[in-house]
């Protein structure tokens, strides 16, 4: 388990799917996310989690609420790049059951735990032109660049939107006020203090 402050993330579990397929298949939420697909049936859905054992690329984690313990959302990475130490990110909370701020504690959580536990270098992502809230959680609170635009990328609600490519490296992260509450948060162990073994302590066991 991931734990943040007012929420955690950990993995899909078989009693987070009902939740899921409403999140999945929410006007509101699928108008505003980048991928597209027909609204999907519980056996589409059970199959989606299925299809997640075993995928070492790609790991999905629902947000939970700190103090109900209720699902409150997804993200996760994808297409993890293990030689390039980069992978894609998303966020997607249900509005319903969103607070102020939850999404920029999730981002914030995903990143200190790509950058200081997975071992990822770069996180990447990609937001359509009308989304603020995303791009004002990504880019304005959690250090993430435009990298560029694509220009009428993706079709929505009848018109042809832009894409904006986005991404951050471990040092943008670094680089935030916030950076060393949330690797506190995701690596509670202390390493610092090292212990030196006494000459004793070794055993030889030629
Ligand atoms: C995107 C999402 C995760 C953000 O979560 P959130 O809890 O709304 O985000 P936060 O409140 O932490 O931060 C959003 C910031 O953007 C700002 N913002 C909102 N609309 C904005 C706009 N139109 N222009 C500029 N900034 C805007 C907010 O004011 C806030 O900044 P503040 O705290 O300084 O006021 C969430 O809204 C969500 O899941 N949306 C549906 C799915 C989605 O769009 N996912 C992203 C796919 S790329």
């Amino acid at each position: 388990m991931i734990k943040g402050k007012s929420l955690y993330l950990r993995p899909v579990e078989q009693c987070d799917l009902a939740f899921m397929q409403e999140l999945a298949n929410d006007a509101q939420i699928s108008g505003a996310v980048v991928g597209w697909d027909f609204p999907v049936s519980s056996l589409d859905q059970q199959r989606w989690l299925e299809s997640m054992s075993g995928n070492v690329r790609t790991r999905r984690l629902t947000v939970v609420d700190s103090q109900s313990h209720e699902p409150i959302g997804l993200t996760g990475l994808w297409d993890i790049d293990w030689h390039n130490q980069s992978a894609l990110t998303a966020t997607k909370l249900h509005p319903a059951r969103l607070q102020k701020g939850m999404g920029t504690e999730a981002i914030l959580l995903t990143m200190a735990w790509s950058f200081y536990v997975v071992g990822l270098r770069r996180l990447h992502g990609s937001i359509l032109d009308f989304n603020g809230p995303s791009l004002g959680a990504y880019v304005k609170k959690c250090g993430w660049r435009i990298e560029g635009r694509e220009a009428e990328s993706v079709f929505r609600k009848g018109r042809w939107c832009d894409l904006y490519r986005v991404a951050a490296l471990k040092k943008d992260f670094d680089a935030l006020d916030v950076a060393q509450e949330y690797v506190g948060l995701v690596c509670p162990t202390v390493v610092d203090d090292v212990v030196t073994p006494e000459p004793s302590w070794w055993r030889n066991h030629s």
